[in-house]
């Protein structure tokens, strides 16, 4: 949310209002973290029934949110939007492994984090909290003075910075604009910024005594690009139970120093812009053809004036017009109205020919969207699911020797126990775990049934170690399990696995039924096609969710 300053500036006459009335439907969401209600967003956004309405419409079919009643939903495809941010700004690919290297050297958490106007918003987290402190995820926005970043980049402040902060300040007191941080930290931290800004100039630190909250204590550094502004600061932070704000400082201020060192280094070395953005049609050509299947309630321009944010990704952090046009294929006075919106609303800034996305893009759910877990991504492709076959759909992972169920949308009950959230069984016994069994490399594999007791649980189940190693050689090739009345009579479930970014099996998702109910050919022929493209989806999801944070598995 942006938090209240000046009055609103009037939109340039060329400005394209479906996207100005689209981004405030999605910082609505994104406000609420991640649900509203139509009506509300009606009341919220001050837009007219229709609009919104046709707003909404346009962002589903985007895959950008979700209907689900009367609530619009985000969803995890947005995140293509800051993806396209953090990969233009390269800070996470070149910084963040020496983010992390620090953190695990140190053991204490790392942030990343960039100048947003006044506020300061997180573009990386290596996070080792252990106790009793708030975590921030990427994209939230710390108003400049609470915190140790926004001092170093304070000092670079102009007259103009300054007065905006006072206005904001001033209309905005308890810092409700910023949903991220708590009311109140245990210092005046608005009080002593000018003075921590000064300090900060002069030392090249600066250290947040408990700004944010009672117990949070951080030190950070900027890192500079080759004409020495300030392009990140780098924050290490603990807590009072294990450092005072000055003991943190004498202890981690050489390594942080070190660490500036070399991310400098990163930053130079990896200065050469990316080659310029293959030409595609593509994004054109599907908006084209949604109009013209959806009609009006599919806003063209909308979906148009996102799509040309996408193009910065892959490196790119700067592009003229006619690139921003040739990578989505879009008309070049189209793709020049969408940059004069996306510009009036401080998503994209400019220098003579050159745009660039800026981290405000991260405001539009991406600090909600990259805290979902790996249950909460999946529940809604289980429903959708389970509204095309009406059988149960359920999402497991390996815990120990069991599965252990993460998800799971029923419908009729068909086994003897109640499953939920939490239900455990042997692997060995079910087609989840054999899809996850088969997941595994090799000798882990190997070594499990070495030590894995196969109890007949009925009269099918396999009992056999060297019958299973098979059925487990065969699902890894087939890609999909089928078992039959092996856990309990009459139950029949198949499954297939889900993969994360890197390939590895992560989970499993299946498709139980009664085995009396049909043949297991027709599990096969009807259910598998369905399951695979669920199990798609998810992984579609994880690829956009996983690509700059680390996805919860339950
Ligand atoms: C954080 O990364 O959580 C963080 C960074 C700077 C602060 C406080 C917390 O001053």
């Amino acid at each position: 949310m942006t938090p209240p300053v000046t009055a609103e500036v009037a939109p340039p006459q060329e400005a394209v209002g479906p996207l100005i009335r689209g981004l405030a439907v999605l910082r609505e969401l994104a406000a609420a973290d991640g649900r509203r209600s139509v009506g509300d967003l009606v009341r919220a956004t001050g837009l007219a029934r229709s609009t919104v309405d046709r707003v909404v419409s346009t962002l589903a079919r985007t895959g950008y949110l979700r209907v689900e009643g009367r609530d619009a939903v985000l969803a995890p495809r947005l995140m293509e939007l800051g993806n396209a941010y953090l990969s233009a700004c390269r800070l996470p690919d070149l910084l963040g492994p020496l983010a992390d290297s620090l953190a695990d050297s140190l053991d204490e958490s790392v942030s990343i984090a960039v100048p947003d106007q006044d506020g300061v918003r997180f573009a990386h987290q290596a996070t080792r909290r252990r106790a009793m402190s708030l975590t921030f995820r990427i994209g939230d926005l710390l108003p400049a003075e609470r915190g140790a970043p926004g001092a170093l980049f304070a000092a670079d402040w102009t007259g103009e910075d300054w007065e905006r902060w006072h206005l904001r300040r001033a209309a905005d007191p308890t810092d409700s604009g910023f949903p991220a941080v708590p009311p109140h930290g245990r210092a005046d931290a608005a009080g002593s910024f000018e003075r921590r800004t000064a300090d900060a100039r002069e030392q090249g630190w600066s250290a947040d005594d408990q700004l944010i909250e009672p117990g949070l204590v951080a030190v950070a550094m900027p890192v500079r690009d080759s004409r020495g502004r300030p392009v990140c600061a780098v924050s290490v932070v603990s807590h009072t139970s294990r450092h005072s704000a000055e003991s943190l400082r004498e202890a981690v201020l050489p390594r942080l120093r070190e660490t500036v060192g070399a991310m400098e280094a990163a930053l130079s070395a990896g200065a050469e812009p990316a080659a310029p953005p293959a030409a595609g049609s593509a994004p054109a050509a599907w908006t084209r053809a949604s109009k013209q299947e959806l009609g009006p309630e599919f806003v063209e321009s909308l979906a148009r004036g996102l799509t040309v944010l996408t193009a910065f990704d892959q490196g790119h952090a700067e592009l003229p017009l006619t690139a921003v046009a040739e990578a989505t294929g879009l008309a070049r006075a189209t793709a020049r109205r969408s940059l004069i919106t996306l510009e009036h609303l401080d998503y994209v800034a400019h220098d003579g020919r050159l745009f660039r996305p800026t981290p405000r893009i991260l405001e539009l759910g991406f600090a909600h969207l990259s805290a979902l877990t790996l249950p909460q991504i999946t529940q809604p492709h289980l429903v959708e699911l389970v509204g095309q076959v009406h059988e149960s759909a359920s999402m497991a992972v390996l815990s120990g020797d069991d599965i252990q169920y993460v998800a799971r949308v029923p419908t009729v009950r068909i086994m003897s126990v109640n499953i939920t959230v939490g239900t455990r069984f042997p692997a060995y016994a079910t087609a989840m775990g054999r899809v996850l069994l088969s997941g595994l490399p090799a000798h882990e594999r190997a070594e499990r049934l070495a030590r894995t007791e196969l109890k007949p649980l009925t009269r099918h189940t396999v009992t056999s170690a060297d019958r299973l190693a098979a059925i487990l050689e065969r699902a890894e090739r087939e890609g999909y399990v089928l078992v039959d009345e092996e856990l309990e009579e009459g139950l029949r479930s198949i499954a297939v696995p889900v993969h994360d970014r890197t390939g590895r099996v992560v989970a499993a998702v299946n498709v139980s039924t009664h085995a009396s109910r049909s043949t297991a050919e027709h599990a096969r022929e009807d259910l598998l096609p369905p399951l695979r493209a669920t199990a798609a989806r998810i992984e579609a999801d994880m690829q956009i969710a996983g690509r700059y944070g680390r996805i919860t598995p339950a």
